[in-house]
């Protein structure tokens, strides 16, 4: 299966790449990067670095967008590291980035690929909103986006909003209403798909440089937030697209709210009756985008994929 991912590298963002770079159901045609979990200066080198790991040093990588379209970056170093990978101080990969915007490589991949293909942005969606609304003559050849983003309930970033969405808030809104076929994979599955301290210590001790670098980047979650189980976030998005059968999913209308003092950058999942949620109402327009929501996950299906892949 042909597929794009979009990332903001990222502790889970890598764990994402390595099961895309290594799973024999992927052929991952290249890696756009944009800011998020850390500045885009960070993003794209530690891009390199978990491909060259992988043994996919082949997989084309290019930067992208370094800022929201209308909204301050923060980052989440907090999460992630002040390098965005835990902290390893891993040597730098030997290769560079393609001399090309994301944006563009976006573009040209897709206008010259024979079938749709499928987009896994796992980030800010900014260099999505930017590719759709420089070039739509991409949107047909666009097969579906599987977005790791926003939540039905409880967010992570706010009470309400999920990083991804809330980092930008107005990429979100133009992607969520371009009419592209999007499978939303928020929080409520995002967080299902963990390892134990003892996994992740076999995984080190695998003598694999894939497992190795998932172990001691879920290791460095558990020691970041004092738990014994770390989640591979991103990874388990990639994994159920490798395998949907193991999501429970259900269409509803998603809107992006962008006004919310307490509420932007949440996505609002209207899980009421179709008949209610297609009237007009005074209270609220009717949101005219249905979108396919996650809301279970079989989480052992996805750690059997992720931990094959990884182990080879
Ligand atoms: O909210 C979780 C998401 O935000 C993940 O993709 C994580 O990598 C960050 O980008
Ligand atoms: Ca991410």
């Amino acid at each position: 299966m042909n597929v794009i991912l979009d990332v903001d590298t990222g502790v889970d963002d890598a764990m994402a790449l390595l099961l895309a770079a290594r799973s024999p159901d992927v052929n991952l045609l290249g890696v756009t990067c944009v800011m998020g979990n850390v500045e885009l200066k960070k993003v794209v080198p530690n891009t390199l670095k978990v491909l060259e790991v992988a043994g996919r040093t082949d997989v084309p990588v290019a930067r992208g967008m370094n800022q929201p379209l209308n909204e301050k970056q923060y980052n989440a170093k907090g999460v992630h590291g002040d390098d965005g990978m835990g902290n390893l101080g891993l040597p730098p990969a030997q290769r560079q980035e393609e001399p090309v915007h994301a944006v563009e490589f976006l573009r040209r991949t897709l206008m010259e690929s024979p079938e749709p293909i499928t987009l896994i942005p796992l980030a800010p969606l900014t260099n999505i909103a930017v590719l759709l609304l420089q070039h739509p003559e991409v949107l047909p050849k666009i097969k579906q986006l599987y977005i790791m983003g926003g939540a039905i309930g409880m967010g992570n970033a706010s009470a309400t909003a999920e990083f991804n969405v809330r980092q930008d808030p107005e990429a979100a809104d133009i992607v969520f209403r371009s009419g592209l076929p999007i499978l939303m994979y928020g929080l409520e599955v995002f967080r299902q798909v963990t390892f134990t301290r003892a996994e992740a210590q076999s995984f080190i001790e695998s003598g694999k440089p894939a497992a190795k670098l998932a172990g001691q980047l879920l290791t460095f979650f558990m020691d970041n937030f004092n738990r014994d189980a770390a989640g591979i976030g991103d990874g388990g998005c990639v994994a159920s697209f490798i395998d949907p059968a193991g999501l429970t999913i259900e269409s509803y209308p998603v809107r992006v709210e962008l006004t919310g003092t307490w509420t932007r950058g949440q996505t609002v999942v209207d899980r009421r009756p179709a008949i209610t949620a297609q009237r007009e109402s005074a209270w609220q327009p009717p949101m005219n985008t249905m979108i396919d929501v996650a809301v279970d996950i079989e989480a052992d299906r996805y750690r059997d994929i992720f931990r094959r892949a990884i182990l080879g």
